[in-house]
């Protein structure tokens, strides 16, 4: 396995690797769709990809890795690929279990699941349970999320404890807010990346990316290889982070 890294040890002891990134997986269907194949063999195409990032991100030494599988959004695609989508996320959270372990990944699911089946809903609390006591990367997956709604969320939380008399409205400021994310807890991302050449983030995590590095590329994600990941992090490395400051 050692030989999959693209970068080498010393290489990546002199770059700052990002604490946590966030890649937003997208141009399965374009992908498929240049090979006259179906969307699905292209999001097929992308969990296989899925996986080899994730297992390099944790190689790396990266600490949060946040993916956007499924938006709240993406149920509006035709019904097969959503059950197409449905069923592989099934085969490959059971699949992608030992390896995890394995590797000391923990896994985190971000959004609302209670949308998805019971049998689904089952398997995403095996593998959370799973993983709990893992110590390395922690994997968000982000399914059925969508940043919007996932403020709303925060609201309503807060609102109930305002209504309980448990804390005021004064009480409300950013880390409250931050504090009844489904991020609770954890560093924004510092890099996102898009690959598919789209250049937004289509509702991924609005609040949290305020200052991250957004760095979108032309590959489609069943061609996104350790390389395409070395090269946003070297890019990362040459950005100026000032967080509105003055350096
Ligand atoms: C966006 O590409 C991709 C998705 C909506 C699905 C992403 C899911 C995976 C890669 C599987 C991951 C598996 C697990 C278990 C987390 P698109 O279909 O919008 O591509 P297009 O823009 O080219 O049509």
């Amino acid at each position: 396995m050692e030989s999959s890294f693209a970068l080498k040890k010393n290489e990546t002891q002199a770059l700052k690797i990002p604490k946590h990134i966030g890649i937003i997986m997208d141009g399965n269907g374009r992908w498929a769709q240049k090979r006259g194949l179906s969307r699905s063999c292209g999001h097929k195409a992308g969990a296989k990809v899925f996986r080899k990032i994730t297992l390099y991100c944790s190689r790396l030494g990266v600490e949060y890795l946040t993916v956007y599988a499924f938006s709240t959004e993406n149920w509006h695609r035709p019904k097969p690929e959503v059950n197409f989508l449905m069923n592989l996320f099934e085969q490959y959270l059971n699949e992608c279990l030992e390896d995890f372990k394995d590797e000391n990944i923990r896994v985190n699911f971000i959004g609302d699941t209670k949308k998805f089946t019971q049998k689904l809903q089952r398997l995403i609390s095996k593998v959370e349970k799973a993983s709990q006591s893992s110590t390395g990367l922690v994997l968000n997956i982000a399914m059925n999320y969508g940043g919007r709604a996932e403020i709303v969320s925060a609201v309503k939380k807060i609102s109930q404890r305002i209504l309980a008399n448990e804390i005021t409205i004064d009480e409300i400021d950013e880390n409250l807010i931050s504090e009844n994310l489904y991020t609770f807890l954890q560093p924004d991302p510092d890099l996102i990346i898009r690959p598919s050449g789209e250049c937004r983030l289509s509702n991924f995590l609005p609040w949290q990316s305020v200052y991250s590095e957004l760095i979108f590329m032309n590959v489609l994600w069943p061609d996104f290889t350790e390389k395409d990941l070395d090269n946003a992090i070297l890019q990362y490395n040459k950005r100026d982070r000032r967080f509105g400051k003055v350096k």
